[in-house]
């Protein structure tokens, strides 16, 4: 696992974009796994800005995104479909036809299988984005998620639902569920950006610095995965600071 430490938020948007557009350069008919949440939005801001002055072209690209809320409308202003448009999407030469993200609305253990069944004939995710949750979650993969589990449906935890209540009117409106790539999906990728900022998630950061691989701690799985590259940021490594200076 590789550190990159880097000044604040921003500085890890740049970063993570830099990282990610000399992929999309230079690999044929790349598939990224993409994620969303506050993490990774300076990044997809970089990418926007790269495309509109340097016209970075995302013609060859495929993306798969991590997860979606099940019984949400892709249309409906809390996707995470409307999140990626809004945010990439739509500002971005991406084929339509290329984009896929799992359907909350679909049979749902229908979905979950050919969800992963169209990652496997694409040949499998080359770059996978992630962010983590404060209780080490990737994707929605709670603590106590196998780690050799596919695409599946998980009930989100109380404290989930809690940290995502900001992006609707009130917490009877958070989903309870969700469609997400499973543990053993994601380390499937054959490349690992994880992107974590902030002091909320400090405690995070330093379990995982830890090395301790542990089912409860769902990002330690990333420990048994060769090509993994952590960008945090200051706020989010101070514990480490602190220990160690
Ligand atoms: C989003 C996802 C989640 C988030 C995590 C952090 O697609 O899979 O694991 O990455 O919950 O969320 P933020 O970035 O909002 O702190």
């Amino acid at each position: 696992m590789k550190l990159i430490q880097v000044e604040d938020y921003q500085d890890m948007g740049k970063k993570a974009a830099e990282i990610i557009l000399d992929r999309v350069r230079n690999t044929e008919n790349i598939v990224l796994g993409l994620a969303t949440g506050g993490t990774p939005i300076s990044t997809y801001e970089n990418i926007v800005q790269d495309h509109q002055t340097n016209g970075t072209s995302y013609q060859h690209v495929t993306s798969f995104n991590l997860d979606e809320y099940i019984g949400v409308r892709p249309d409906h202003p809390n996707s995470y479909h409307t999140f990626m448009y809004k945010h990439l999407f739509h500002h971005i030469n991406i084929p339509q036809e290329k984009i896929f993200l799992p359907n909350g609305m679909a049979e749902q253990q229908q979905e979950c299988r050919d969800y992963e069944q169209r990652i496997r004939e694409h040949g499998g995710i080359d770059l996978q984005v992630l962010g983590i949750g404060e209780n080490g979650h990737i994707g929605f993969n709670e603590p106590g998620t196998a780690f050799d589990s596919t695409t599946h449906v998980v009930d989100l935890a109380e404290s989930t639902r809690q940290a995502n209540a900001r992006f609707f009117e009130s917490m009877e409106d958070v989903p309870k569920q969700a469609i997400t790539m499973g543990i053993g999906s994601i380390l499937r990728s054959k490349e690992i950006l994880l992107l974590i900022a902030g002091e909320a998630k400090s405690k995070a950061l330093a379990k995982l610095l830890d090395k301790q691989v542990d089912e409860q701690f769902p990002a330690s799985a990333l420990h048994h995965h060769a090509n993994v590259t952590v960008i945090a940021d200051k706020a989010a490594l101070q514990t480490q600071m602190s220990t160690h200076h």
